[in-house]
């Protein structure tokens, strides 16, 4: 009996996935650059599975069913492209290879295109979920050569997360690195949801001394909010857990925030396509200033930095601090669909934005209840610019707004930083105003540089230059934006 798809790469989400293809009665092939791991897989936890070893890369694609489907769950970057370089001789045209890592996103445009010339079909699938998510349902995000779908769908649909009304978290996203570009705005959603949270646990923490007892009590509640999230469910847990003395272990982790680039990757794509990304980009650099610890802990000593409690009935501030959390949280994921948006025209990708909110419903790190009404959101108005014009989500903005302020501004006033709240606010209030100080920026770049500037009284286009000082000249430099 051949397989159905080859899996290369034992790592932990390599062995779920395939253990989960197997559960859904599919014949998975699995091969590990060293070899050795997968005759422990295939005697450990693969055993009595249907699960095939196999001792080489010729192996693996001798074993598999025509045409082949060879999914690699290995390191994203160069190693990706050495198994391609392996794979090809091996391979025979129509067949089908699927990065299921991390990669960036231009990589395998490049990888589709290449493998394209050579009559091999290349799929760039983002997979998120951690662990857990691999083994009993990720959220699957494929894109790339479009007549690999037909052939992969039956599988990633069958292992894919459901929604509660069964529809799989896992639909085809898109030409080229379109499936690896959702997945990375993804996870700069994640970032930003993940400092979201912290600013809200530091509030309580700091501004409002609460017990993690107390903390823990108020994240369960949320649960049954709006805010309804895997990143909530998993912060109550946090702060529930106990080290082996009985103090919070969450409190003895040392405070400095990893990153492997994909919110960078966010970041860097929103300046390129001129999106205001601007609270995933804050909740990036908040993981870097967490990194400086050293110099964070000798600044604080220099300013003899206190935070002043804040002062008043705690209910009332867990409750403005819920608002305050919901409102921005609808911010990210208003700008985040922002970047899909550009990204999707800018790459003439077509993109269909209501089922990329379907497909982070479940199973992948950012889902929650709130992804159904993005959903919604689409399905009454497909071309909405920005998600905090839908009329759910534009009144919970209005109803949060007091209570949004009030939150920013106390912890301004205590010295508590919380960048990606205030960001969110102070888009909101840039995105909502009509007439900016920007005129201010044109004359001052037409003072100095003879940048030019356009006119509210003049049509659109026509630039003009004014010689501000006498002594500047009329010559203007040419007009382009960047
Ligand atoms: C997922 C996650 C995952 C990511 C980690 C680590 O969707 O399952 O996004 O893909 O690798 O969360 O990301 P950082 O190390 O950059 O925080």
């Amino acid at each position: 009996m051949k397989g159905d798809i080859g899996v290369i790469g034992l790592a932990v989400m390599g062995q779920n996935l395939i253990l989960n293809m197997n559960d859904h009665g599919f014949n998975v092939v699995a091969f590990n650059r060293t070899v050795s791991k997968v005759d422990d897989f295939l005697e450990g936890v693969a055993k009595g599975t249907n699960i095939i070893g196999a001792s080489s890369l010729a192996d693996l694609v001798s074993k598999l069913k025509m045409p082949r489907k060879v999914m690699l769950m290995v390191r994203a970057g160069d190693v990706v492209d050495a198994f391609i370089e392996q794979l090809l001789p091996l391979l025979d045209k129509g067949d089908i290879i699927i990065d299921g890592g991390n990669s960036n996103y231009p990589d395998t445009n490049r990888r589709v295109a290449s493998l394209q010339e050579k009559g091999i079909y290349y799929v760039g699938t983002g997979v998120s979920g951690g662990e857990e998510g691999a083994r009993f349902g990720p959220s699957i995000m494929p894109g790339g050569a479009p007549q690999a779908w037909p052939h992969v769908k039956p599988i990633f649909q069958a292992i894919s997360a459901k929604t509660e009304s069964g529809e799989a978290c896992c639909d085809w996203v898109g030409k080229d690195g379109s499936g690896h570009f959702v997945k990375m705005v993804h996870n700069g959603i994640e970032y930003g949801d993940m400092q979201l949270i912290s600013e809200a646990y530091h509030f309580m923490k700091e501004g409002l001394g609460l017990s993690h007892d107390e903390m823990q009590a108020t994240f369960e509640e949320w649960k049954s909010t709006q805010l309804d999230s895997y990143l909530i469910d998993i912060t109550t847990d946090i702060l529930g857990y106990k080290d082996d003395d009985g103090e919070p272990l969450v409190e003895k982790i040392l405070d400095t925030a990893g990153q492997k680039g994909t919110g960078k990757w966010t970041g860097i794509n929103a300046l390129d396509l001129g999106i205001p990304l601007t609270l995933i980009t804050e909740s990036v650099f908040a993981r870097c200033l967490s990194s400086l610890k050293e110099q964070r802990v000798a600044a604080e000593k220099l300013f003899e930095k206190t935070i002043a409690p804040v002062q008043g009935e705690k209910k009332e501030w867990l409750e403005a601090l819920k608002y305050a959390l919901l409102a921005s949280k609808i911010i990210s994921y208003a700008q985040g669909f922002m970047l899909i948006r550009e990204a999707s025209e800018d790459n003439d990708w077509a993109l269909n934005y209501g089922s990329v909110a379907l497909m982070w419903r479940g199973g992948c790190i950012i889902r929650s209840a709130f992804l159904s009404n993005i959903r919604d959101a689409y399905a009454n108005n497909p071309e909405i610019k920005f998600l905090g014009s839908d009329p759910y989500f534009k009144d919970i903005l209005v109803e949060s707004m007091p209570a949004w302020r009030k939150i920013v501004a106390k912890a301004i006033e205590i010295g508590l930083p919380m960048p990606t709240m205030t960001s969110a606010l102070t888009f909101l209030d840039g995105y909502t105003t009509a007439r900016l100080p920007a005129n201010m920026i044109q004359a001052q770049r037409d003072y100095f540089g003879a940048h030019t500037y356009q006119r509210i009284d003049q049509p659109q286009g026509d630039f003009f230059h004014t010689n501000w000082t006498g002594t500047g000249g009329d010559t203007a430099s040419t007009t382009y934006d960047a």
